[in-house]
């Protein structure tokens, strides 16, 4: 009786949304997300003022997981993150390698709590060892207010990409995909998301034969369970399909005209589409979410990584979804109208910076650390010294420990996302280092292995490569320490060996103006000045941003302060800190 019922009002449902309203067609500009927001899952919650809300993998950046809303699926504002308080799961502090972290949150609302389920990976090796990985689910009543992100429910599953499903009977599933490393597969367990109880784990499918089936969710339409997973690696041959079953336990039939989503084999700017979640919006329409890297099918430059995309979807009755490819601009069905501004901490995702780190301001709810902060290395506006952000360096500097695990010192690192093809990004410094390797500077920072760093720092003047830009001063067998201007790079692939100028000595102890610009689509400059005398600014070298184009996060842009090492422990003051988007490339 029961579920005839369930059945009957399902139907109804499905007869509203089946003939969705649209007046007109939108068009939509993608990436919605631009810049590392890999993974991406999203809904739609009536409730909430007809608000969407998607959540995107933070690897080791902290916060983590940040939840993007939206009224229109147009304009896309931070309003925090789920991972906001290490206390919420202290084991990111400690994840080895740079490729460990969190990996794809799946967001969902179920009668008034959202929820938030996600793998901490350790990515350590051998990387068949998964005793130090974990799944957790975070739950909130206010995803405006991080405070109520409650701390991590541990469970127990030997795989990565787990996704909640509430099914009509009250029972509650958990997708995932089970280690690839070990026996790849969609495998799904019922859950208690309040306890992280769960119960015995089964094969569901395992893809149509792609690399890694991973990425799973759930729907259920018109008497049908659909999965969808995404299949064949996060790179160009990334693609998503789908299955579906009359039960939740399966078996589960692929759908004959796989894979429903994908740019593998063609000439798009936009490749590796995959990793996708559905939704519909108050018309009924439906719309799906991805992941896509802009980088054409060349594969070499791509610093922003994975951002979110964005596309309509036509699902008929009792048949699979239809996807519009993704591209650069898309037409979709008409977005919803704004109703109002959307509440929250964050920028919009278009904003540029422009702060000045004012007495009594935080720092804004997009700035980004690496791992968990030494909350007492980042202090704004400390006494006489107003308007600037102080940096207490750490012993360990970016790359710290060949790469892995930074230990409890942390990295004294904060910076935002890279989110525009072409950009300015520039900071004031105060620094005077006056013990060996003391540095300060601002950074290009993808991973620990992959960086480029300009900075000052504190050498022996027989240290120079050669003479500053404009100067003539010229090296010197002296050994006397003097501040330099350093550039230093780290990568997979070759980067530029290390610039290490004098600094000039007019310039000693005045404040510098320091510049990263992706000035085209491959190279970014590093510059450096007097602030009070732009026009001296010296450009002091290209890099390709192919060095920062790798694995599965994107780029940061921020500053660092670190001894090297050594035993210094001189701070640095920045200052009017400026990002400036000035083009975005779509095809
Ligand atoms: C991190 O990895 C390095 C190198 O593999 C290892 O020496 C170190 O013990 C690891 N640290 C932790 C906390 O697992
Ligand atoms: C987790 O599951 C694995 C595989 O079923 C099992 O070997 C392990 O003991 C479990 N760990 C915990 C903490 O329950
Ligand atoms: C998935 O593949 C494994 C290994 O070949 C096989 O044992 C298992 O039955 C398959 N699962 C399903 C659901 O087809
Ligand atoms: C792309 O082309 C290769 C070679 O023809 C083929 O093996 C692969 O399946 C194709 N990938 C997709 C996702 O269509
Ligand atoms: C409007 O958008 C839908 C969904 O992408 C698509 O199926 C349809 O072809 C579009 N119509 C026009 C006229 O572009
Ligand atoms: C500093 O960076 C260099 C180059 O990336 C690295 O070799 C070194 O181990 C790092 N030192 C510390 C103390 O973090
Ligand atoms: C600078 O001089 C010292 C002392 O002579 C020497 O040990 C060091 O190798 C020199 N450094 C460079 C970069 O030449
Ligand atoms: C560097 O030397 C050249 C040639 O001697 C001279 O013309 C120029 O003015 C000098 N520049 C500076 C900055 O001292
Ligand atoms: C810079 O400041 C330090 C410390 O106040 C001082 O010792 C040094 O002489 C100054 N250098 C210049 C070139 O003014
Ligand atoms: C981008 O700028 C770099 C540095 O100026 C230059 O070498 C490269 O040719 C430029 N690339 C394009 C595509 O314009």
């Amino acid at each position: 009786m029961r579920r005839t019922l369930a059945a009957l009002f399902s139907s109804l449902v499905t007869c509203i949304s089946a003939t969705p309203k649209h007046a007109g067609n939108s068009t939509i500009s993608n990436p919605i997300l631009p810049g590392f927001h890999p993974d991406p899952s999203c809904i739609f919650v009536p409730e909430w003022d007809n608000t969407f809300f998607c959540a995107s993998s933070s690897f080791n950046a902290f916060p983590g997981i940040p939840i993007h809303a939206s009224k229109d699926l147009q304009t896309w504002k931070l309003i925090g993150h789920v991972l906001n308080r290490p206390e919420q799961l202290p084991k990111l502090a400690e994840t080895n390698r740079s490729t460990s972290g969190i990996w794809a949150p799946t967001i969902r609302y179920n009668k008034g709590t959202f929820w938030l389920v996600t793998t901490l990976v350790d990515d350590d090796l051998p990387q068949t060892d998964f005793s130090r990985w974990t799944n957790v689910i975070f739950k909130g009543k206010d995803p405006f207010n991080p405070a109520s992100w409650s701390n991590a429910v541990h469970f127990n599953f030997t795989g990565y990409d787990t996704s909640p499903y509430w099914d009509k009977d009250g029972k509650v599933y958990i997708t995932g995909a089970h280690a690839w490393q070990v026996s790849p597969g969609i495998h799904q367990a019922e859950a208690n998301l309040d306890t992280g109880e769960i119960g015995e784990w089964t094969n569901i499918w395992n893809g149509t034969g792609g690399l890694a089936p991973e990425g799973p969710h759930i729907y259920y339409k018109d008497g049908y369970y659909y999965l969808i997973a995404a299949e064949g690696g996060t790179g160009l041959e990334h693609m998503v399909t789908m299955a579906r079953s009359k039960s939740i336990h399966g078996p589960y039939e692929a759908n004959p005209s796989n894979p429903v989503l994908t740019n593998a084999n063609t000439t798009s700017y936009f490749q590796t589409v995959g990793h996708a979640d559905l939704f519909q919006d108050a018309e009924g329409n439906w719309w799906g979410v991805a992941l896509s890297t802009r980088s054409g099918p060349e594969y070499l430059y791509y610093p922003m990584g994975r951002e979110t995309v964005m596309t309509a979807v036509t699902w008929p009755k009792g048949a699979y979804p239809i996807w519009t490819p993704v591209s650069g601009e898309v037409s979709v069905w008409e977005t919803p109208d704004a109703h109002g501004e959307v509440k929250g901490a964050g920028p919009v995702i278009t904003e540029g910076d422009d702060i000045d780190f004012a007495p009594g301001s935080s720092l804004p709810a997009h700035f980004t650390y690496w791992r968990f902060p030494i909350p007492d290395s980042f202090t704004v506006s400390p006494p006489g010294h107003p308007n600037t952000l102080r940096l207490k360096p750490s012993v360990l500097n970016l790359t710290a420990l060949n790469g892995n695990y930074a230990g409890p010192t942390g990295q004294t690192f904060v910076g935002r996302r890279q989110q525009d093809t072409l950009f300015t990004y520039s900071v004031n410094l105060d620094f005077s280092p006056s013990v060996q390797e003391e540095e300060a500077g601002v950074t290009v920072f993808l991973t620990q292995n992959h960086h480029l760093d300009i900075g000052v720092v504190m050498l022996p003047a027989n240290s120079s490569t050669s003479a500053f830009p404009g100067t003539n001063r010229t090296t010197t067998t002296s050994t006397e320490l003097i501040p330099h201007i350093r550039f230093r790079g780290i990568s997979y692939i070759p980067v530029p060996d290390p610039v290490i100028v004098p600094l000039p000595t007019a310039w000693t102890n005045s404040t510098l103006r320091l510049e990263i610009k992706a000035s085209n689509m491959t190279h970014y400059s590093f510059s450096v000045g007097p602030a009070d005398a732009l026009s001296e600014t010296q450009t002091i070298l290209y890099a390709s941003n192919a060095a920062v184009s790798w694995g599965f996060t994107g780029t940061l842009l921020g500053i660092y302060c670190t001894s090297n090492g050594g035993p210094g422990k001189t701070e640095a003051y920045f200052s009017k800190w400026r990002y400036t988007g000035q083009g975005q490339y779509r095809s």
